[in-house]
């Protein structure tokens, strides 16, 4: 059958990505009219020189900028308010938010409060985001997630409004990345990519940015990882997370995340690094469901040529992350992280509660999912 079926597809109305991209930020803020913006960011972001060229390109533009910068990983409700207050008594017309996914998350999720919650229109709460990893894709998503800290519950706020209003991924932001963090952030956004490629909801845009950003993240990630300051490579992944961020907010993500968020809140795992080691063995069970795509994302990465069955297309695509984990410094299964067997059938029973789980394309059991994560905790045998 073919694939143009009818579907929406949203996006940030304007993004910058590349060389040096923040520079336009001045000028776009304006042509929306802002004139006063509160930056969103961490303790160490708002002391950082990126902060400080964040500011300045918004002074030279003639905009006012002021700082909150109490968020923390896994942003909570009450940085959300915070934050929020800052807002209003400072009359700012724009959030500005500066990091990886926390400090979007939050902006996000003030964005979501005061608009959702009557005290500002939309158009008087502009939303850009400066992404500094590459990445998980918060800058261009309509995905934030909250932490209630009374009962540490993780509250995702899906919405259309929160979908940033301007979308930075300049490159030179991102070369002092450090390894670990390169190569926690490029996984994730392979495992963006290849949970919308294979996802219920694909449809061919999908399909054409998954299968891009796929192909990107094989040609770049190991370069970035071993050669931070190659801009081809910090380029190249810029673009691969943009182009993932694209296919999972408008396809959905699936088992690989919706396993990887129990390890995040039970042993506080790199969000990237617990995607990493799952990867293979989700990838084993989906093909062994059927799945039959990560076949095609072999050809296309010329791992194999011909047809087989999704199960040995499934395993021979598996091996091929298992061994980029390796490469990239990412522990070979759950046992060397640290986790444990008798956490599992709990972090499985919430996994199959978490929302990716939805667009998986295989409706797994509690079984199942004990079963993945057993398999994770063994690792793959590397020939
Ligand atoms: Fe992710």
């Amino acid at each position: 059958m073919h694939n143009f079926k009818r579907f929406s597809f949203f996006m940030p109305g304007e993004t910058w990505i590349g060389f040096s991209a923040v520079e336009e930020l001045g000028r776009s803020l304006i042509k929306k009219r802002v004139d006063r913006g509160l930056i969103v960011t961490d303790e160490f972001m708002a002391g950082s020189k990126v902060t400080a060229k964040v500011v300045e390109v918004l002074k030279e533009s003639g905009i006012e900028t002021f700082i909150y910068s109490g968020v923390k990983p896994d942003p909570t409700t009450d940085q959300v308010s915070e934050a929020a207050i800052e807002f209003k008594k400072n009359r700012c017309n724009a959030l500005i938010s500066i990091g990886g996914g926390s400090p979007h998350d939050c902006a996000k999720a003030v964005k979501y409060l005061l608009v959702r919650g009557g005290v500002c229109e939309k158009d008087k709460v502009i939303l850009a985001a400066v992404n500094t990893t590459a990445g998980t894709g918060s800058e261009l998503t309509k995905f934030a997630v909250i932490t209630d800290p009374e009962n540490q519950t993780k509250t995702p706020i899906v919405d259309e409004i929160i979908i940033p209003d301007i979308a930075v991924d300049d490159t030179t932001l991102m070369m002092d990345m450090p390894k670990g963090l390169t190569a926690a952030t490029g996984i994730d956004a392979m495992a963006h990519a290849i949970e919308a490629f294979v996802s219920t909801e694909r449809n061919y845009i999908i399909g054409c940015t998954a299968m891009e950003a796929i192909r990107l993240v094989d040609k770049y990630l190991v370069m970035a990882y071993n050669q931070g300051d190659n801009v081809e490579a910090r380029d190249g992944m810029a673009y691969a997370q943009y182009l993932a961020g694209m296919a999972f907010s408008n396809a959905g993500l699936g088992i690989v995340h919706a396993m990887a968020h129990q390890l995040g809140a039970t042993y506080h795992l790199p969000h990237g690094v617990s995607n990493a080691m799952l990867l293979p063995s989700c990838i084993r069970y989906n093909a062994a469901k059927g799945c039959d795509l990560y076949g095609e994302i072999g050809r296309e990465l010329k791992l194999f040529h011909g047809n087989f069955s999704p199960e040995i297309a499934g395993e021979k695509f598996a091996g091929y992350i298992a061994r980029l984990n390796k490469e990239i410094g990412i522990p070979a299964n759950l046992k060397e992280a640290g986790v444990k067997p008798e956490d599992f059938r709990e972090m499985a029973e919430k996994a199959l509660q978490d929302v990716c789980m939805e667009t998986n394309p295989a409706a797994p059991t509690l079984e199942d999912v004990i079963g993945v994560y057993e398999a994770a905790y063994k690792g793959t045998t590397l020939r």
